[in-house]
């Protein structure tokens, strides 16, 4: 990560300056509350990703900074609006957006964001790199929505978990990528790294998943639990579930209604989580996805920008403590 984030240090500064600059707005809860969750921090892994494909194909195009910026203000609106539907109190180690603002100044300054990502993709002047970002938006919030469908569907199938990540964090991951590429003028290495992003998304979002059971709140800079609150089925608990005794299932068919969930529910379930052995098998699945990237990042000639992108799929893994 420290190396990634050395090798691209000239290109993210550009891409801050764009990001700060086009929060700007006469209407002033605009700028205070995207300045807010934007300088909050947040590892910027998705503008890294692009950045970084850029160089792996062949260097930093034109219009890759915009294209940068636009990824991470997608990004952010769908953190914006993410927590709003998640009833999330924190991000980035802060009072989350909607707690300061409320629901509605984070669902319409998200979709300020949103709108002001599409203008920098017109700036990248590529026809080819609005359709990948125009179709991976079109893709999350079939994924949000689809994630929603299937709140406190106890017996989700891993493939429709895994069909849910891959749309709602993958595909972003992946047009960033691919999109990342391309910026650079060359097609050669687009599917390559397009997959790269992929696979690196899943294994993201399936670590996220076990961070929300066995991760602290100072690592995650989220409150641990907010999954089990909402009732969301994940990878960790659709394992833990399986393997249970029937008094666990009955445990996990109740708490994960949260109108019938109580105080000491959530570290019953991390405990079940741990002593089940799901932790573990859900990182392994991390583990395979993460191998997965690295596979892809092979048809690339070697370079430090490969190898960097190759660290970054070990980091996303291991961020577990
Ligand atoms: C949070 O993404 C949303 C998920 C896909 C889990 P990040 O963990 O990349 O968020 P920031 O940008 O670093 O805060
Ligand atoms: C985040 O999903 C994915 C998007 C914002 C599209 P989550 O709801 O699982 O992520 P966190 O845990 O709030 O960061
Ligand atoms: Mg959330
Ligand atoms: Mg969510």
């Amino acid at each position: 990560m420290e190396r990634l984030q050395a090798l691209v240090s000239e290109d993210m500064a550009a891409v801050e300056q764009l990001l700060a600059a086009r929060a700007a707005s006469p209407v002033a809860m605009i700028p205070d509350l995207s300045g807010y969750i934007v300088s909050a921090g947040g590892k910027r892994l998705r503008p890294l990703v692009t950045l970084a494909s850029a160089h792996a194909a062949g260097g930093v195009g034109p219009g890759t900074h915009a294209l940068a910026a636009a990824v991470e203000f997608i990004h952010t609106a769908t953190l914006l609006h993410d927590d709003v539907v998640d009833e999330s109190k924190l991000r980035r180690g802060k009072a989350a957006a909607k707690s300061v603002w409320g629901n509605s100044a984070s669902i319409l300054v998200g979709d300020f964001l949103f709108a002001r990502a599409f203008t920098l993709m017109v700036e990248t002047g590529s026809l080819e790199i609005l359709d990948i970002l125009s179709h991976a938006s079109t893709v999350i919030a079939e994924g949000e929505v689809r994630q929603l469908a299937a709140q406190g569907r106890l017996d989700l199938p891993t493939e429709e978990y895994l069909a849910i990540v891959e749309a709602k964090t993958a595909a972003l991951f992946e047009a960033a990528a691919r999109a990342g590429a391309l910026s650079s003028g060359s097609a050669t290495a687009a599917d390559a790294l397009a997959a790269y992003g992929k696979n690196l998304g899943l294994a993201f979002q399936i670590v996220d998943d076990v961070l929300d059971y066995g991760g602290t709140t100072q690592v995650i800079g989220k409150s641990v639990g907010d999954d089990f609150r909402e009732g969301k089925v994940t990878l960790p608990v659709v394992i833990a579930r399986r393997r249970g005794s029937p008094e666990d299932k009955a445990f996990w068919d109740r708490a994960l209604d949260p109108a019938r969930q109580d105080e000491s529910d959530l570290a019953r379930a991390i405990r079940l989580i741990r002593a089940t052995g799901a932790a573990e098998a859900t990182i392994a699945e991390a583990q395979a996805y993460a191998g997965l990237a690295r596979q892809a990042l092979g048809a690339l000639p070697p370079s430090p920008h490969r190898q960097a992108l190759c660290d970054l799929a070990d980091y996303c893994v291991s961020r577990l403590n």
